[in-house]
Parts: structure tokens; C-alpha cells; sequence
């Protein structure tokens, strides 16, 4: 996969994609990210990539010419899906991060001040993501949070020690409770089943803890969630109180 990240500040990009698995995915070459600094497609002494809104008000926005400039000259051959990173945009999910993870080829577009001018959505966006519903400084670090959720799914980024099968998610179902050694810790003892050997019970546990645990946190995820009959039950079970 071939990422471009078009931003005002390349600098925050160094520590993030620096380390861990993102940067083992770039060694491994499953995956090059190209930072690209905004106003290197300016050509004005001052660099410029705002101005004032035409119609009045406050803030700034971002001008067209930069960004066509900056997506075209990137583009080369390839097409590629551009994102807007936004909090206007749609919210991204783990269903979004699996859609992403198949294309060749992504470029981000990290916005700023009261956002992009119109015509870049129109004549360059094909994507507009948010990653929640609250307003930060800029783009930046939600295209670091949409790229590094997208490209440990690509073939070959994880280990089969981190597999994807069980993660919350993609289940539909938050995460069972883990456990790992000492067996007793300040008082606690680790469940018996998890002792057990029984692949069955504990499977059977871990997705009844699954359920719970979904159902007290986030009853949301459980109405898009393939549930067996007895599990259907359980979760009426726990509606009743
Ligand atoms: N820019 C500012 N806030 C944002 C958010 N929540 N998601 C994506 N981009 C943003």
C-alpha cells in the first residue's frame, strides 16, 4: 500500500510511524507512507495555505490551490481514494478500516483552521472521515489513528501472536477478560475455567464474558451482532436484570 499524508505539520508524523508495528510494516515494505509538507506547493515569500472566508466571519480557510497542486503532483500514475481528515466527516469504524485496508493506494488530506475551501471537496475528496465527535487542533492526528488502524490489516503486518480473528470488533463483541501469570495476585485468583484445559468451556466462557461485557458497555454494538438463540437469551437475561 502506498500512503501520502499531505499536512502543514510533517514533523508530527516523525515519533508516531517511528515505532512499533507501523514502522515494522514500512520495513517489512508492506507499506510506504510519503509525508508530504503543504506548503512545499505554495509560491508565494510567505508560503501561504489560509486565508480569510469570502462572505465574512471567523477564522480561516484553507486555500484550493495548494492542496490540487500538492494531490495532483503526488498522484503520478495511480489513482487513489483522498481523504479529508474532518470532524464533519463520517466516523470512522473498523468496517471503514477494512474497507481501506484492500485499496493500493490512499492519500490523506489533514485539515485546518475552519476547514478546506469548498471546491476541494468537491474537485479532489472522495472520502471524508472523523474519528469522534470532538474538534481537534487539526487532521493530524486522526490520520495518524485512521492509517495505523488501517494498515495493521494489511496481509502480513501482524504476527500470527497479534492474529485479527478474536479482537473486539471484529466479533462485533468487546474483548473478553485476559488473564496471564502469576495464577494468584493480591488476593485475586485467575477464573478456574481458564485452568481448565477445556477448549470448549473456556471458549464458552470467553464469549458469555464477551457478551456481558458488550451488553454493559456498549448494548449498541449487540444490536448488529450475530448472536446464537442462547445467547439471545443470555443477553434478554441481562436486560431483565
Ligand atoms: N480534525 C479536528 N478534529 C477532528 C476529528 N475529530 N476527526 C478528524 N479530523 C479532525
Amino acid at each position: 500500500m502506498l500512503v501520502d499524508i499531505i499536512t502543514i505539520f510533517p514533523q508530527m508524523f516523525q515519533g508516531p510511524f517511528a515505532e512499533s508495528l507501523i514502522k515494522r510494516a514500512v520495513d517489512k515494505g508492506l507499506v510506504r507512507i510519503n509525508i508530504h509538507n503543504l506548503r512545499d506547493f505554495t509560491h508565494d515569500r510567505h508560503r501561504t495555505v489560509d486565508d480569510s472566508p469570502y462572505g465574512g466571519g471567523p477564522g480561516m480557510v484553507m486555500k484550493p490551490g495548494p492542496i490540487f497542486e500538492a494531490v495532483e503532483t503526488i498522484k503520478g500514475e495511480g489513482a487513489a481514494d483522498v481523504i479529508l481528515l474532518t470532524p464533519a466527516g463520517d466516523r470512522f469504524t473498523q468496517q471503514i478500516a477494512r474497507d481501506l485496508a484492500v485499496k493500493g493506494r490512499l492519500t490523506f488530506i489533514c485539515g485546518h483552521y475552519e476547514g478546506v475551501d469548498e471546491r476541494v471537496r468537491e474537485g479532489l475528496i472522495t472520502r471524508e472521515l472523523s474519528i469522534g465527535d470532538y474538534v481537534m487542533t487539526g487532521g493530524e492526528l486522526a490520520a495518524m489513528v485512521v492509517v495505523d488502524a488501517v494498515v495493521r490489516l494489511i496481509p502480513g503486518v501482524l504476527g500470527s501472536a497479534e492474529s485479527l480473528t478474536e479482537e473486539s470488533f471484529s466479533s462485533g463483541l468487546l474483548e473478553y477478560p485476559q488473564y496471564t501469570r502469576p495464577e494468584a495476585f493480591r488476593g485475586q485468583r485467575v477464573p478456574e475455567v481458564l485452568l481448565s484445559g477445556n477448549h470448549e468451556e473456556v471458549a464458552r466462557w470467553r464469549r458469555d464474558q464477551a457478551i456481558r461485557r458488550t451488553f454493559l458497555k456498549r448494548p449498541d454494538l449487540l444490536e448488529k451482532t450475530h448472536l446464537t438463540e442462547q445467547e439471545r437469551r443470555l443477553v434478554a437475561g441481562l436486560r431483565e436484570g
